[in-house]
């Protein structure tokens, strides 16, 4: 790790972390800024709930907004990307009858949310070598007459993949597409969310914009707006959109507060120029560490994450879900924070790269894995 930038943050010394992607970082800063917001409100909280939170929430929303360059009546913010799909499948009504299609690249819980609610889930299947022409086949050929959504990862959670999102939304229309797009904000650069041709998109900011948890943004396509409601029916009932998700009670909303400082910490890094220099050092581990196991070329039809990415596991390792549970478990007690997958029969391990990453975390994960699991 790199000592002068994990030091920003609040990390265990004793574990090599690269697995960003997962929950991200919160910074120090951000951190005692989200602190700072919550000590403001215990000061008078009657002030801070009667006077100060309505405009200082709206202003943060403006600030989260514009981050992703989308117009500030576009977008609301949201506590996570499970409460923007939630909001959407409630928008859409969606329930006993209704086919949902999603690929299974797809994160588990948007399945849950769609059969909670009484939907069925068609499961669009297709491989880590698949192109994006066969991905967007696999999608349109799970479509049936009563498909009322389709839900597409912009940045795929298991296979760290991006996903042919605009090329979907056309081949799918009119069936609305919801982008689960919980890794992109501050790590999928040259994002034009109005230009997807989507219904909903919504993005985690406490991934890779160094938000504390619980901050997102949900952005809806004008055609849907008069239909999106929160969750929880409050204080900012009868808003228009996106103002109509800002008051939501008491609840804590230190978290997006903080998101402007959590987006100057993603400039002060560097901003994209930061994620140009991670991903090229991903991509440099990524294969260092393939190469060591035995596992290079493994064939990909889709372009990776630019900051986080599979490297593949010599046949017979963490194959299931039990056995790269097992390997987690393994790799943690080496202080190794790092996701083994179980993907299509085959088991790789997730590795991310973060400003705080240098080849030296790659080459002693490579050594641990081979000393752990063998090289093909
Ligand atoms: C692709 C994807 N979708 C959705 C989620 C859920 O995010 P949250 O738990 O913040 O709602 C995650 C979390 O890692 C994810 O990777």
């Amino acid at each position: 790790m790199r000592a002068d930038v994990a030091d920003l943050f609040e990390f265990d010394p004793g574990m090599t972390h690269l697995n960003h992607g997962a929950f991200g970082a919160v910074p120090r800063v951000v951190r005692e800024a989200q602190d700072r917001a919550r000590a403001r409100v215990e000061a008078v909280p009657m002030r801070a709930f009667r006077d100060e939170l309505p405009p200082a929430i709206a202003a943060a929303r403006e600030h989260a907004v514009a981050f992703l360059g989308v117009p500030a009546d576009s977008a609301a913010l949201v506590r996570n990307v499970s409460e923007g799909v939630a909001v959407a499948l409630e928008a859409l009504a969606i329930g006993r009858g209704d086919d949902v299609v999603v690929s299974s690249h797809g994160y588990p819980t948007v399945t849950l949310a769609v059969q909670a609610r009484g939907g069925s889930v068609r499961r669009a299947d297709f491989g880590l070598s698949a192109t994006a022409a066969e991905a967007v086949a696999a999608l349109t050929d799970a479509l049936t007459p009563d498909t009322r959504l389709v839900v597409i990862d912009q940045i795929t959670s298991p296979t760290a993949l991006v996903l042919p999102v605009a090329e979907v939304a056309a081949a799918v229309a009119p069936i609305p597409v919801l982008v689960d797009a919980a890794h992109v904000p501050g790590a999928l650069p040259d994002l034009d969310v109005a230009a997807l041709g989507v219904a909903f998109w919504v993005g985690n900011l406490h991934k890779w914009a160094f938000a504390p948890r619980s901050a997102a943004v949900l952005w809806v396509d004008p055609r849907y707006r008069d239909r999106v409601r929160p969750l929880v029916t409050s204080w900012s009932q009868g808003r228009p959109y996106p103002a109509s998700f800002d008051l939501q009670g008491t609840v804590d909303p230190s978290a997006w507060l903080a998101v402007p400082d959590a987006i100057a910490f993603w400039h002060g890094l560097g901003g994209w120029s930061q994620v140009e220099r991670n991903a090229d050092l991903l991509l440099r581990g990524a294969d260092h560490v393939a190469t060591e196991l035995g596992t290079a070329g493994q064939p990909s039809g889709i372009r990776h994450a630019p900051c986080m990415r599979l490297v593949a596991l010599p046949p017979g390792v963490a194959e299931t879900k039990e056995g790269a549970d097992a390997l987690w478990q393994q790799l943690y007690a080496a202080g190794f924070a790092v996701p083994p997958v179980s993907f299509g029969g085959r088991g790789h391990v997730r590795v991310a790269a973060q400003a705080y990453n240098d080849e030296d975390d790659y080459a002693r994960l490579a050594e641990t894995l081979v000393s752990l699991v063998g090289s093909a």
